[in-house]
């Protein structure tokens, strides 16, 4: 048998190692979040907003469940891990707040605005000089093997997020407990 095999999810050849693959996520929302800017149409924020959840909080799954505790492993350095991990954890309440709310809703665009906000200062701090990304460049962690790591969970990640019923009701409406849980979490 031919070994052909493991693509990573952004359909490159080559796989990318951990850093090229978060920073692309970065690039990949700040993308979207410029396009909610200009968007009048309240489908195409909705879509837009969905989307933008979607990969943050696949993103914040992978990087603390793979990228956070290698660097600390490797690095020693906690308070930059504990910073992000706050930073994180008030980015997904932002989430929940967009998750539960709709175009309609007058603080809408305010939230995603604050959302994109607080991801541009958190995206600032891992790849600034000194910064999580630049010390874990300069550490003996295998970039090349989280990278695959990363890829791999990520992929599984957003299988799991295809899966739920697109069907949200008129004017916002949640998902089940379960599934909200289960994301929030990153795990089954
Ligand atoms: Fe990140
Ligand atoms: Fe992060």
């Amino acid at each position: 048998m031919a070994k052909a095999k493991r693509k990573v999810s952004s359909g490159r050849d080559q796989a990318q190692d951990a850093i090229a693959l978060l920073k692309a996520d970065h690039r990949q929302v700040e993308e979207w979040f410029g396009q909610f800017e200009k968007a009048r149409d309240a489908d195409r924020k909705q879509k837009l907003a969905t989307q933008i959840c979607n990969a943050l909080k696949v993103h914040a799954t992978i990087e603390e469940e793979i990228f956070y505790p290698a660097f600390l492993e490797a690095v020693d350095d906690s308070d930059l891990h504990h910073e992000a991990i706050v930073e994180h954890n008030g980015a997904k309440k932002l989430i929940a707040e967009i998750e539960d709310s709709s175009p309609d809703d007058d603080y809408f665009d305010a939230k995603v605005t604050v959302l994109s906000e607080m991801i541009k200062h958190h995206v600032k701090e891992e790849e600034q000089p000194g910064g999580m990304f630049s010390e874990a460049r300069g550490s003996d962690m295998d970039l090349d093997a989280l990278g695959e790591q990363l890829a791999t969970r990520k992929a599984e990640l957003e299988s799991e997020q295809d899966e739920e019923p697109e069907d949200v009701p008129p004017g916002g409406g949640r998902k089940s407990r379960g599934q909200e849980d289960r994301l929030m979490k990153g795990g089954r």
